[in-house]
């Protein structure tokens, strides 16, 4: 089955279920500072599972094109892409788990349809917590109206069967079907959703609360959302265990093998890298495809593209691409493939190949440079460490993202001290936040509710400082008391009454509008993109939190914060006085 067919055989299916088909957003989020990329069907559509009305319907289908990095490190192996598309059908306040299990089960299974061996499906569902009971109804849909054995249904923790966006919104529990990718002869009675051989390729979320503030509200109307990624369904239904061996992907491989020379599945480390290569440069097309336009950069969304193309660019050329100018050759052929599908594509190809030109023109430049300068350090190195000073020159004389030189380190068995190049970058980037880290660390250990106010209210006076003096203040240190807030800036100049004013009225205003605090773990590198404030203190790859206050506050900080602004009270400024040159401070009190 070609991938054409398989969509449309999924849309055409729930079309003679009452559903409009509906097209792919873009990849780029609408009002959403919370995200970088569409990663998920459901995305999009937030606002219609919130209760807003969908112009098409209550039932909607659709093929979501998504771009999840971070899996980025697991790319390279059989079924992990940064891009991907996702089939979904969708209830909005309409049917619910018994309609939705019974047409998933239908079009797998039904010869019609997918025609999908029944005795190699299994499935699990949610077995209940604190904040939700045991789905009780999807249970006895699978085992009684399906008939599917007691012990192919898993019931399992919210880590596997609950779904919802890190940022809240309208999450619930969800069914998950699996298929046995094995032998046929060999299919386990029983089933263990931790056995690699049961794949995982549909999720039906019932999405009947919404997440505000870390607790759960149930949603006024019921909701389904489910997804399919097409990529490796596509792959189960040919029978195989790779899905870069599927039509998604066979055109971009071969001509990646045409350029270097290689051939696809005879070495793993050969395969890896043309499975980087094909990922990332189909999702670096899709991405400066989509009609809201994003280039490669040093920040936001620009720079997870930059990294995606100049992680290929360099495998491109580990595995033996001389050309000075080949990524646009993949492109075309991305371009090719999806077009019928994705009209952006033919639309836009002209500037994504001008747009990978400069990219890898950039690149090809230093990289040369960079990989001797590399070298050198590996000659000249004792011990078994690059250091953050060396990295930090490689990311900023030659361009190397840190990932390139920890992997190209990894490959001569060393490690790169990632914690100093991130104190180089901050030193670079001016974006310090001086000892508060640590003071709030070890004055909030043992804070009572009031220093936790201050703490939030810190936030509140930084986002206001850079609206009222400008985006080049940063905080440079902070104390706080149960009694009083201290906060240190940068800034050349005495604050006039009018600025001190201006500040302290915003503060109060985002006090009144009580905006909920929220809290997104994200990578290190993602907060960066995402233009968190704060220290880039932690591990290089390790997981930050960035608390956001509605739209008005995004800080890298571990907390704790109260859960809205509303609870802070009434803010005044006390004090504005000179702290050392360049920076002022300011002495504020929560009444
Ligand atoms: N939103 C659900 C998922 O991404 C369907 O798995």
């Amino acid at each position: 089955m070609t991938s054409g067919e398989l969509r449309q055989k999924y849309l055409d299916f729930f079309k003679t279920k009452g559903h409009a088909i509906i097209s792919s957003a873009s990849l780029i989020p609408e009002n959403d500072p919370t995200i970088l990329y569409t990663t998920a069907g459901m995305h999009p559509l937030v606002p219609f599972l919130m209760g807003e009305k969908h112009p098409a319907g209550t039932r909607l289908a659709n093929c979501q094109k998504c771009i999840r990095t971070g899996d980025i490190e697991e790319v390279g192996d059989s079924t992990h892409h940064t891009f991907f598309e996702m089939l979904g059908n969708w209830s909005l306040g309409d049917y619910f788990k018994k309609e939705a299990i019974l047409w998933s089960w239908e079009f797998l299974t039904d010869h019609e349809w997918l025609n999908l061996d029944k005795k190699r499906l299994a499935v699990s569902v949610f077995q209940g917590d604190q904040d939700s009971p045991f789905d009780q109804e999807s249970f006895a849909i699978w085992k009684k109206e399906i008939g599917i054995a007691e012990q192919r249904i898993a019931k399992l923790p919210k880590k596997n069967n609950w779904w919802g966006l890190e940022t809240g919104g309208p999450c619930g529990p969800d069914t998950e079907i699996f298929y046995w990718a094995g032998d046929a002869d060999k299919v386990p009675a029983g089933f263990n959703d931790d056995h690699p051989l049961w794949v995982e390729i549909w999720n039906n979320v019932f999405m009947q609360y919404n997440k505000k503030a870390g607790k759960l509200e149930p949603l006024a109307k019921k909701n389904v959302d489910t997804g399919m990624g097409l990529e490796r369904i596509l792959a189960v239904m040919n029978g195989l265990a790779d899905n870069y061996q599927t039509d998604l992907f066979k055109n971009i491989i071969n001509r990646i093998c045409q350029l270097s020379g290689q051939t696809y599945g005879k070495t793993p480390e050969i395969d890896k890298a043309l499975r980087i290569i094909a990922d990332h440069l189909k999702a670096a097309t899709f991405i400066m495809a989509d009609d809201k336009a994003v280039a490669p950069s040093n920040t936001d969304r620009g720079y997870v593209l930059r990294r995606l193309i100049r992680r290929a660019i360099r495998y491109g050329r580990q595995i033996g691409i001389v050309n000075e100018s080949w990524t646009k050759e993949i492109a075309k052929v991305v371009a090719h493939d999806y077009q019928a599908i994705y009209p952006e594509l033919s639309r836009n190809i002209n500037k994504v190949i001008e747009q990978l030109n400069v990219e890898e023109g950039k690149f090809n430049k230093t990289l040369e440079q960079g990989l001797r300068e590399f070298e050198k350090i590996i000659k000249q190195g004792s011990g078994k460490k690059i250091s953050g000073k060396q990295a930090f020159d490689l990311y900023q004389s030659y361009g190397f993202p840190l990932e390139i030189t920890e992997e190209l380190a990894r490959e001569q068995g060393l490690s790169v001290e990632v914690e100093a190049f991130c104190q180089e970058l901050k030193k670079h980037q001016q974006l310090s936040r001086t000892a508060s880290a640590g003071q709030f660390k070890g004055g909030l250990a043992d804070a009572g509710a009031q220093t936790t106010k201050l703490h939030t209210a810190a936030h509140l006076l930084l986002a206001a400082l850079r609206k009222v003096l400008g985006e080049q203040v940063v905080q440079r240190g902070s104390n706080i008391t149960a009694e009083r807030l201290r906060f240190d800036f940068s800034y050349p100049t005495k604050m006039t009454d009018e600025q001190k004013q201006q500040v302290e009225n915003l503060v109060n205003q985002a006090i009144k509008d009580k905006l909920i605090v929220d809290c997104q773990e994200m990578s290190l590198a993602e907060a960066k993109a995402f233009k968190a404030h704060g220290t880039f203190e932690s591990k290089y790859g390790e997981r930050v939190k960035v608390y956001m206050m509605g739209n008005f506050s995004k800080e890298i900080c571990g907390g704790p914060h109260v859960d809205n602004t509303g609870k802070l009270g009434h803010f005044k400024i006390q004090k504005e006085e000179s702290s050392s040159a360049g920076v002022r401070r300011i002495k504020a009190i929560l009444e």
